[in-house]
């Protein structure tokens, strides 16, 4: 028997939770750059588990839709107390302390939870995205000149405008939600602040017009880029819409921030709808000098990175 304490996260516990886990998400651990805005913003609440006096877990909660919805992130339960119901505990005691009724959460076809028969009939499956993966030396970027499409830093009222927009917003939100950086967001005005959640690190670009024929061009995309341990960088960048008329626009400028933000080597996941032109997508980076590069899990090779998964459950 253990007896296991738990309470909120504080800034000091920072470098004890870093310890818990030293392989996290295959080295693309995210945790280092986001504590501290998961100590500060008013919607998240980290929890710490602590077992004679030692952190042994964390997981952070942030509550999103209004209210409506909760959200788990960056869990993680030290290896030497794994298989012990540790993580159910926390995972437990946070959803229920955030008082939401719905719980949404983001998982990866790497994971083998997501075909266990149990995780299955748990958990509704929402909407699920292919995304590839670049490896590359920011560098080494070559041919990021300047391009010639109206491509804007679109700003919150525009972003409330698109989501306000029945065409425009079943045009970016295939199955009534938007995942910016892995939190799966339904799209409603409210959530729009949220995709702006860490300023520093996102960079939002958008030629998305309607036309008077009421069809909708352009993408609006979305590129998170923080430091990890290995690589030293990883970026997610979301593209939603599928006209790819821009596309190579769009890749040009987040590269180029890219470059700005960072000194080495970068994993840059592309996430896109499963109707997107993921062909179009490798001609676009090929057409800058980058090839795409498979992710396969390195402690269990046969375990590729490929698709995202969100789903949904209620919570009793
Ligand atoms: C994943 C992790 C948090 C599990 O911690 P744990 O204390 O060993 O897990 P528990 O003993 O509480 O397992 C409880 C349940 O969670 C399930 N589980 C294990 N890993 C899981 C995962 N990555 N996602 C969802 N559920 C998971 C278990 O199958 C078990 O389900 P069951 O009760 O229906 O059989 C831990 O292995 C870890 O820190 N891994 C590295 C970090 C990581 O991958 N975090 C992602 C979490 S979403």
């Amino acid at each position: 028997m253990y007896s296991l304490s738990i309470r909120p996260a504080t800034p000091s516990d920072k470098d004890e939770v870093l310890g818990i886990h030293c392989n996290v998400y295959d080295g693309r651990d995210y945790l280092e750059a986001y504590y501290d805005d998961f100590i500060t913003c008013p919607l998240s609440t980290p929890y710490v588990a602590i077992l004679d006096n030692k952190i042994v877990g964390f997981i952070a909660t942030l509550v999103i839709d209004d209210g409506e919805t909760v959200i788990t992130r960056a869990a993680r339960i030290n290896p030497s107390m794994s298989g012990r119901g540790l993580y159910k505990t926390l995972k437990a005691y946070a959803l229920k302390s955030s008082n939401v009724k719905r719980h949404a959460f983001t998982k990866v076809d790497a994971n083998p939870e997501t075909s266990r028969e149990s995780f299955i009939s748990k958990n509704q499956l929402i909407t699920s995205r292919p995304f590839v993966r670049f490896v590359f030396d920011a560098r080494d970027l070559r041919s990021l000149e300047s391009e010639t499409e109206e491509i804007i830093v679109p700003t919150n009222e525009e972003l409330t405008a698109f989501l306000s927009n029945d065409v425009i917003r079943s045009y970016l939100c295939r199955k009534d939600r938007i995942v910016v950086d892995w939190v799966p967001y339904r799209p409603i005005p409210a959530n729009v602040p949220l995709f702006r959640w860490a300023p520093n690190r996102m960079k939002i670009f958008s030629d998305v017009s309607l036309s008077k024929e009421q069809t909708v061009k352009g993408l609006l995309t979305i590129c998170t880029t923080f430091a990890t341990k290995d690589p030293p960088f990883a970026s997610n960048l979301d593209i939603f819409g599928t006209d790819v008329s821009s596309l190579r626009s769009h890749v040009v400028y987040h590269l180029r921030h890219i470059r700005k933000e960072t000194e080495g080597a970068v994993s840059l996941l592309v996430l896109a709808e499963d109707d997107f032109d993921m062909g179009e997508l490798d001609k676009v980076f090929q057409s800058v000098g980058l090839k795409r590069n498979d992710w396969f899990d390195s402690s269990y090779p046969e375990r590729k990175y490929s698709i995202q998964y969100l789903y949904e459950n209620h919570l009793v």
